[in-house]
């Protein structure tokens, strides 16, 4: 088993409580309980600890005994690069990164901001302040549109309305599709498509070889929607989240 601990200050900052993230991989028979405690251990004064598994019976006991509960199941889809997306049926205009930063504020975002926030993990937890949930997601969207988290962001356009938004960023071989949405009501129409296929002409250019995307287990549209597109469950993990007795 291989334990990562680390600080969240992202979270921390956002949520205004110290936020840790613990991560177990390779996760097999020989659990090793104690490597667990040790890690626990090193974030003794965090408020709230993230912790992300494989599913193994023992350590799901385990972790619930130490105060976690499950919030969700993370699935990651993969696609070869090479393989590409046949574009869609609709055709809109699109805006990549640079052009967004200079003809649109955070604001125009709003919409597309409320319909990501309620599907993560965040909304699912009940103690975490909903004002703080959004305020996090309105800063993941400013720093992927007008700081450095994302690489390029490719917004389609109805009207002049904004209407669905995917941000990409590069890791080694891998493109990911770090957020994605598509306004409520333009949503069915063909939008997603559009800006999956515009990833893959991105990531094409790049030289990647892969795409991946994560979502939640239980957001079955968007699991329906990547598998459509032809991509495959890559990894699944179980997530769980353990607040400090202190909190209220
Ligand atoms: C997931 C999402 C991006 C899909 O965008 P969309 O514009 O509605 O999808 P499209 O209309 O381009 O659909 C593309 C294909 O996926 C399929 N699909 C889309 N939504 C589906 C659903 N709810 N159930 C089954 N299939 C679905 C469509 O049938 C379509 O197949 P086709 O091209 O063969 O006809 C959009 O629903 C969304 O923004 N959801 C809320 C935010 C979210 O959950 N984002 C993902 C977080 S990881």
């Amino acid at each position: 088993m291989r334990v990562t601990v680390s600080r969240d200050p992202f979270d921390t900052e956002l949520l205004q409580r110290k936020c840790g993230r613990v991560l177990l991989s390779e996760v097999d028979d020989l659990v090793n309980l104690d490597e667990l405690s040790r890690a626990l251990r090193g974030l003794t004064d965090a408020e709230l600890i993230y912790l992300s598994t494989p599913y193994q019976p023992r350590l799901v006991a385990e972790v619930h005994r130490l105060g976690f509960f499950q919030v969700t199941t993370r699935n990651v889809y993969a696609r070869g690069l090479e393989s590409g997306v046949a574009a869609p049926g609709i055709r809109l205009p699109t805006l990549h990164k640079a052009e967004l930063r200079a003809r649109h504020d955070i604001e125009d975002f709003g919409h597309l901001l409320r319909s990501l926030v309620t599907r993560s993990r965040y909304w699912k937890d009940e103690r975490i302040p909903r004002g703080n949930a959004l305020a996090l997601y309105q800063r993941w969207f400013y720093n992927s549109i007008y700081a450095d988290y994302a690489e390029e962001v490719v917004a389609a356009l109805d009207g002049g309305e904004i209407v669905g938004l995917v941000t990409l960023k590069e890791q080694g071989t891998n493109l990911y599709l770090d957020l994605i949405v598509v306004d409520e009501r333009a949503q069915g129409k063909g939008v997603g498509r559009l800006l999956i296929h515009e990833a893959f002409a991105y990531g094409a250019a790049r030289r990647a070889l892969n795409v991946k995307v994560e979502t939640e287990g239980e957001n079955v549209p968007a699991n329906r929607f990547y598998q459509k597109l032809g991509f495959l469950l890559d990894t699944h993990t179980l997530a769980f989240h353990q607040h400090a007795p202190v909190l209220p």
